[in-house]
């Protein structure tokens, strides 16, 4: 369709070509040839169908929301459809895309969206796990794979990255984000974007990202999902916004609202948000669409009183497209009533319009569905064995008493927990393409890893997730039912038994994948009572334990600290889990993964972050000191710090300096450390850098990271690091104005192998 205004379309380019005297300006002319094709198609498009263009329905074959009912082909036909999502499989999308294409007035291709959020049907780890690599080129690589295998099976678009963050382990959707802090979220976002999108979202094999959920909604009040925000400009600029920008920075094509309020207003129709700021401040070029049913909720955040009055709002606060409400779709009669701004649809209508356009729809609206790409491409072996590799670097070691790990191939190995030899909980929540029957359970990753070296592993489940078979029913849905109907005695007796003949036990318990992500807020964050008890018992038994812990959340882990000598936190690692756990038991792996939310010592504490800002009467040590800031039963510190991780290896970080201690508000100055490997293993170190400004007229955290960076090292090898300090990689957003600034006076400067443990130097910044 696009070659039959490419004709006229080339004529004016080349006036404009010549007028705008763009010949050397590539993007420029690319822009101008994009605006008359898009001028040209628009001038033929009713009312109708450019309303048509802002509607996202729901349709497709996976749940992430509550059911509708929709005609949507009959839709499609008469142009009142701008796209579909999460409906799964090339054939069914292309036949889709044939409809649109062919059975519609003017033939405008479809968008096809999906919730690939770590990876497609090769999964990667969670997230949260993911951050934890902090490997930067591992994420990009990861959204790189995610993106060649959705365009593979028809997507050109991804609700990804979510770069929440969020400083409470009660919140479900924590899982789905980069964790607290958002220097490292920002570089997390910046490689997702540029992973799906690559150089050019003209290359078929990347897909247009779109970074949610716009914004600061990882500040639910409680951690209860849903639930409303309160930030401050001050707190919100500081701790929650840099993602977003640095997402939008790197080039994302589209933006997710959110579905909090902000400043009392739904950030869906929250003008202020989606156009002050994203638009004018930020100069976002692309478009915005709305979270599932987030323009109907207006009403039920009562700020509207009809759904043509929250699509009025919406559209008035620069939203482009409605994902299931149908609300913008059937705004006709609003605007030729005057209740409704023709030049905003025709605004919304042309940025979807563009989106197609950089897609390369209107060259090809099947160029993401050639249906003989998928098996060459989906699940390969060198996709596999990359997310492999990621998984290892994902996973955390918190504990490892007497170098207990890594386990050697030899003796009787117990496997014993719910999460141990259960195939739909591997993949983690989101992840919504994963076929499960294609990836290993721990049990079979583990019997692999053992195959001939006479080593013996033992398996019994040992416990249900919990007691209560409801609560358990809850947090196993979406097809990850798990339920043994055997009474708790006759499986522990079953486990029991098993332990004792064992040399050593491995414990694979913890959260099933859907107790965290969408709507699984909780208040109870430790081990589950069933599982729990069951490692009291084998506790009892004197025998080394190693839990491997399943997680989509920071969770309590005291009693298992105080009791077992070495915790694996393995998260959720995505379809090739089960191997990358035997790595990394066995040591073919080194673990170097390292914490980017810190683990609290009691639900209580939420929310709660390793960037604790001055307070007055602080405190230091952590424990009961009258009129400071403390609790009067609990230690206020995290149970394992921010940036904490083990190795099976040990670095050690001398030589600290500063290249100078005075620093111009202009100027640079580096800091050194060596780091050597002074084990007997090869190992990965992050090693990080934290800045505590002193004074400065807003208040400040006592330590924020600015900088890190993740070298592998032999045994005996050491390697100099160096971060160069300057007022753009210091600064913080000033209070009431929120620009971006520094102010002279003294900075500690501190590295280290974690947020807790570091080293400092000051830092003199003059005028
Ligand atoms: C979630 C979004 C997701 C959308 C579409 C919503 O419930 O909040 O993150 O992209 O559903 O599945």
């Amino acid at each position: 369709m696009k070659n039959s205004f490419s004709f006229i379309a080339c004529l004016c380019i080349a006036v404009l070509v010549v007028s705008a005297g763009c010949r050397h300006e590539n993007t420029a002319c690319e822009d101008a040839q994009m605006r008359v094709y898009i001028d040209r198609l628009m001038a033929q498009m009713t009312l109708e169908e450019k309303l048509g263009q802002l509607n996202l329905p729901v349709t497709g074959n996976i749940v992430t929301g509550a059911a509708r009912e929709s005609n949507v082909a009959e839709d499609i036909r008469r142009g009142r459809v701008g796209g579909l999502f999460n409906l799964k499989g090339v054939k069914p999308i292309r036949e889709v895309q044939r409809i649109a294409v062919e059975e519609s007035r003017l033939g405008i291709p479809l968008l096809f969206g999906m919730d690939v959020i770590h990876g497609y049907e090769t999964v990667f780890p969670i997230p949260l796990a993911l951050a934890c690599s902090w490997d930067m080129d591992a994420i990009e690589q990861s959204a790189r794979i995610a993106a060649r295998e959705a365009t593979a099976d028809g997507i050109c678009w991804t609700f990804s990255p979510m770069v929440d963050v969020s400083h409470d382990g009660r919140w479900g959707r924590i899982s789905e984000g980069s964790g607290e802090d958002p220097y490292l979220g920002s570089r997390v976002a910046e490689a997702m974007v540029h992973g799906y999108q690559g150089t050019s979202l003209a290359d078929s094999a990347t897909m247009m990202a779109c970074v949610k959920h716009f914004a600061l909604y990882g500040l639910v009040e409680a951690g209860r999902e849903y639930n409303n925000v309160y930030p401050d400009d001050f707190h919100a600029f500081n701790e929650y916004m840099r993602p977003y920008k640095a997402a939008i920075d790197a080039g994302a094509g589209s933006v997710m609202a959110a579905f909090n309020t902000i400043h009392g207003i739904p950030a869906t129709g929250n003008r202020w948000l989606l156009n002050d700021l994203l638009r004018e401040q930020w100069g976002f070029r692309g478009f915005v669409v709305s979270d599932y049913t987030a323009l109907e909720e207006l009403q039920e955040n009562g700020v509207c009183a009809s759904l043509e009055q929250s699509a009025i709002q919406c559209l008035d606060a620069g939203l482009d497209m409605d994902m299931v409400s149908n609300g913008l779709v059937s705004l006709a009669d609003a605007v030729r009533g005057g209740r409704c701004s023709m030049q905003q649809v025709d605004a919304a209508c042309r940025r979807m319009l563009e989106a197609k356009y950089q897609l390369g729809l209107f060259d090809d609206p099947y160029r993401y569905c050639d249906t003989t790409l998928r098996n060459s491409v989906i699940l390969s072996d060198t996709h596999r064995a990359v997310a492999r590799r990621i998984a290892g670097e994902s996973m955390v070691l918190l504990k490892n008493d007497n170098r207990l790990l890594p386990l050697s191939k030899r003796g009787t190995i117990a496997l014993i927990g719910p999460l141990a030899d259960t195939r739909p909980n591997m993949s983690g929540t989101w992840a919504v393409a994963a076929v499960p029957e294609h990836y290993k359970t721990v049990r079979e990753g583990l019997q692999d890893a053992l195959q001939g070296t006479g080593a013996r592993l033992l398996y019994a489940k040992g416990a249900n997730l919990m007691y209560d078979a409801q609560a358990e029913a809850i947090a196993t849905m979406f097809g990850r039912e798990m339920r043994d109907p055997r009474s708790a005695e006759a499986m522990r007796a079953e486990a029991m038994n098993i332990a004792r003949q064992a040399d050593v036990i491995i414990a694979a318990m913890g959260e099933a994948s859907e107790m965290s992500g969408e709507c699984s807020s909780r208040v109870n964050i430790e081990m589950p009572d069933a599982q729990r008890d069951l490692l009291v018992e084998l506790a009892k038994l004197g025998k080394p334990i190693v839990l491997v812990h399943f997680a989509g959340r920071p969770t309590v882990l005291n009693w298992e600290t105080d009791h077992l000598p070495a915790i694996l936190e393995s998260w959720f690692c995505g379809s090739e889990s089960a191997d990358a756990i035997a790595d990394v038991l066995f040591g073919d792996v080194n673990p170097s993964g390292k914490l980017v939310v810190q683990l609290p010592r009691h639900v209580g504490q939420y929310p709660f972050s390793y960037r604790q800002y001055r307070t007055s009467r602080p405190n230091t040590g952590g424990g009961f000191g009258k009129f400071s800031t403390c609790y009067a039963d609990v230690c206020s510190h995290p149970l394992y710090p921010f940036g904490y991780g083990l190795s099976y290896t040990q670095f050690e970080y001398t030589n600290f300096f500063l290249t100078d201690s005075i620093m111009p508000l202009d100027g640079k100055v580096e800091a050194h450390v060596t780091v050597t490997n002074t084990g007997e293993r090869t190992g990965a170190e992050i090693v990080q850098l934290y800045i505590g400004d002193r004074v400065a007229k807003g208040v400040r955290p006592y330590k924020e990271l600015r900088g890190f960076e993740r070298l592998t090292l032999q045994p005996g090898e050491s390697r100099e690091v160096v971060f160069t300090l300057d007022a753009d990689l210091m600064g913080y957003y000033e209070p009431y104005n929120l620009t971006w600034t520094l102010e002279p006076g003294e900075i500690e400067v501190m590295v280290g192998a974690n947020s807790r443990d570091t080293q400092m130097l000051l830092l003199n910044v003059k005028q």
